[in-house]
């Protein structure tokens, strides 16, 4: 079968690397890809992930048996049910599935009606009444946009007047377009975060193992938010207990909530939560693979990972169990100079070869393009250097063996990624 990856990323790259060692798939196309994707397989570049028709007329010429669908902007963009009319089997949800993580309004009034736990929220398109409902509870509270904003449109406020201000800022100034024209504005939660993904099948669903993602820039999680810095998986916070919470309380209402609305949920249903006194609370759905998390479960994930993700596609999940090979994964971002702000391209990239054959280290490539024989970087986020282990500070040691042997000028990482479960920080 000739299976195509939609998107650029780490976690395209990390996907499209495990299916490519699948023993049913005969070939791995990436639409655009990126230049780890093309290690794997073949990039269509001039094929944008967003592009519906494009993609759809691609899929038609390649003869492709299974596509699986990465980022959220082309799912919420009905990429899915383009494909499903043309008798493409595809991993991922509808459009009206992928409303979980396209509107955070439909998300949070969906967690109320089908009771699954979240911090208490107004949602306003309104700014004085959005600022009377935070100066009536008195407190700081977060503020985020309604629509996509690329992981910016989320602001967690420390004070009466920051909140009022994002207010002011989304509804008011309309710094993210349509995207903030309603916004949600939630009572702020403290603990650790962690994330769980659920492949879904419409009826039944698959749980991956718990992972952790660090979003802040730099060590000790200071500095400004990012689209991740590195993750891992296990983390130690999710104890069996906590487990079963989260698919209780969380994983199960919303697949069925998802039926009861006419919209059942095939694909990665990726919940983001923090665990507050013990209890999990959903920060945020997401309708797909985490990036970096994706990088670490692909790397745990032992053997074929085909069959979770056409059944998912396919509505039968039925006899598919998870297969976690390594007991512990670790990633670690590599990033531009000057990231999460502006950043330069074309710097090359050395050592790629080397890190990738030390001992449990896979470099799945983000923000990378070719230039002639060089790899050079093209995007903010460009390497996730990744690595199993017996346990997470075996994962982590190698992980950051592979860092050391690649280097390209201005590169940022942390140090510190899986902190909360090396022991060693
Ligand atoms: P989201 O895109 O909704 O996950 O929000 C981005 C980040 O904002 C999350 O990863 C959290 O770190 C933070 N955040 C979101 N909602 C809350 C909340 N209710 N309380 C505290 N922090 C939050
Ligand atoms: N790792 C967070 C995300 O993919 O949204």
């Amino acid at each position: 079968m000739k299976v195509m990856v939609i998107g650029s990323g780490a976690r395209e790259h990390a996907l499209a690397w495990k299916l490519a060692r699948s023993p049913q798939v005969e070939a791995v196309l990436c639409a655009p890809g990126n230049a780890g994707t093309a290690r794997v397989g073949r990039n269509l570049p001039e094929v944008a992930a967003t592009d519906v028709h494009a993609v759809v007329a691609a899929a038609k010429a390649e003869a492709v048996g299974f596509v699986v669908v990465g980022p959220e902007a082309p799912l919420a963009a009905g990429l899915v049910d383009a494909l499903s009319d043309a008798n493409v089997p595809t991993f991922g949800p509808t459009k009206a599935a992928a409303r979980l993580e396209a509107s955070k309004g439909f998300a949070k009034d969906f967690m109320k009606r089908f009771a699954i736990p979240t911090a208490a929220y107004g949602t306003f398109d309104d700014a004085e009444a959005a600022k009377a409902f935070v100066r009536e509870r008195g407190e700081p509270m977060v503020v985020k946009a309604d629509g996509l904003a690329a992981g910016k449109g989320v602001v967690v406020a420390d004070t009466v007047e920051e909140t009022c201000a994002a207010i002011d800022e989304m509804l008011v100034d309309a710094r993210f377009g349509a995207a903030g024209a309603t916004v949600v504005v939630e009572e702020r939660l403290v603990g650790p975060e962690v994330s769980f993904h659920a492949i879904c099948d419409g009826e039944r669903y698959v749980a991956l193992a718990a992972a952790q993602d660090h979003k802040r820039l730099g060590d000790g999680d200071e500095g400004p938010n990012t689209g991740g810095m590195g993750a891992y998986s296990p983390p130690p916070m999710v104890t069996p207990e906590i487990e079963a919470a989260i698919r209780e309380q969380v994983v199960a209402p919303t697949l069925a909530g998802m039926t009861e609305l006419g919209c059942p949920f095939r694909g990665a249903l990726f919940v983001g939560l923090m665990i507050v006194d013990g209890a999990p609370k959903v920060l945020e759905y997401n309708v797909r693979f985490g990036d970096p998390e994706t990088e670490v479960l692909m790397a745990r994930w032992d053997g074929d990972v085909l069959p979770l993700l056409l059944g998912s596609a396919r509505g039968d999940l039925s006899g598919v169990q998870p297969r976690w090979g390594a007991p512990a994964a670790l990633s670690v971002v590599m990033a531009s100079e000057g990231y999460p702000g502006r950043y330069p391209k074309g710097r090359a990239i050395e050592g790629l070869d080397a890190a990738n054959g030390l001992e449990g280290v896979v470099v799945v490539e983000a923000g990378t393009t070719r230039d002639g024989d060089a790899t050079v970087t093209s995007g903010g986020r460009v390497l996730c250097v990744t690595a199993t282990g017996a346990d997470v500070r075996e994962a982590a040691a190698r992980a950051y063996a592979g860092v050391d042997a690649i280097r390209f000028e201005g590169a940022q990482h942390r140090r510190d990624i899986g902190w909360q479960a090396r022991g060693d920080a």
